[in-house]
């Protein structure tokens, strides 16, 4: 039998309840990894461990707020505690609001930056001496393509997005004498919950489906498996020269005017 791409390892992904950290539990308990999930809604987690027990090597879940530093710290030490080493941070989590500047409230802008931004830098903080102390790691950040781009009525969004990706590269050079490999996925839209209820909440949702999907030059939305399957690459020893790499999955929408 040949042993999967991440056979041995230990891995945290947060968000992993849901759309793309969900397929990326799935797919990395596949390829061998003992996953450690990280989302708040305690009964999302419970039922997908419920659902993949006995399928593979062991998930289990920590019911975590990545806006909270302690809840952060404590999903790393429960992965350590639990199987006594931490190789893989898929810090994945995020919200998506809409809003321009004037639209978006002090309150809306804390939430977003805070999970979408501040979230990734409590996850990494609490994993990189663990990763230090063990001899390397790998770390992955969801970001997004309007991390790269920007786009209307995304403005916290697009902040925050583009914060991962500069935080990236700093961490990265940060990171390399320890052996510690960070690099960031950009997806285009991909059909999970969060862009379904995107669509959903639109005056017209099929015209937005229809907006959203005509510049993708694959012609059609991702699959969370097919971030997933990056995900896998970038955190498997076959990704072993990459680090500060900021990795599109987008179907090639931001490679033009869609003309
Ligand atoms: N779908 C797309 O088109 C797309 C495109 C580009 C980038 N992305 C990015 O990809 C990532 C995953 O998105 P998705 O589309 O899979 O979204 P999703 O289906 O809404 O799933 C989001 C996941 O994050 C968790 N989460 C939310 N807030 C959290 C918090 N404060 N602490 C811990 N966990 C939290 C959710 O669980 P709880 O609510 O239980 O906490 C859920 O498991 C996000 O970073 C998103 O910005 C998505």
């Amino acid at each position: 039998m040949s042993s999967g791409r991440l056979e041995g390892k230990v891995a945290v992904i947060t968000g992993g309840t849901s759309g793309i950290g969900r397929a990326g539990v799935i797919r990395f308990a596949q390829e061998g990894a003992r996953v450690v999930v990280g989302s708040r809604d305690r009964a999302a987690g419970d039922a997908l461990v419920r659902e993949l027990a006995g399928q593979g090597p062991e998930v289990t879940h920590v019911p975590t707020d990545v806006a909270r530093a302690e809840d952060a710290a404590r999903l790393v030490e429960a992965a350590v505690g639990r199987h006594g080493r931490l190789d893989i941070l898929w810090s994945n989590a995020g919200v998506q609001e809409a809003g321009t500047a004037p639209e978006t409230s002090e309150e809306i802008w804390e939430r977003v930056i805070g999970v979408n931004l501040t979230g990734h830098f409590h996850m990494a903080k609490f994993a990189i001496p663990v990763m230090t102390r063990q001899g390397g790691g790998a770390i992955i950040f969801t970001a997004s393509e309007l991390g790269l781009v920007g786009a209307s009525s995304s403005l916290a969004y697009c902040a925050a997005k583009g914060g991962v990706v500069n935080m990236t590269r700093a961490m990265a050079i940060d990171c390399a004498p320890a052996a510690i490999r960070v690099n960031c996925l950009c997806p285009g839209a991909i059909r999970t919950p969060m862009l379904e209820r995107w669509f959903r909440e639109a005056p017209d949702p099929a015209l937005l489906e229809r907006r959203q999907t005509e510049p993708i030059p694959l012609g059609r939305l991702g699959r969370p498996e097919e971030i997933a399957a990056a995900a896998v690459f970038l955190a498997s020893d076959e990704s072993s020269y990459m680090t500060g790499a900021i990795q599109l999955v987008d179907g090639g929408v931001t490679t033009g005017y869609g003309i």
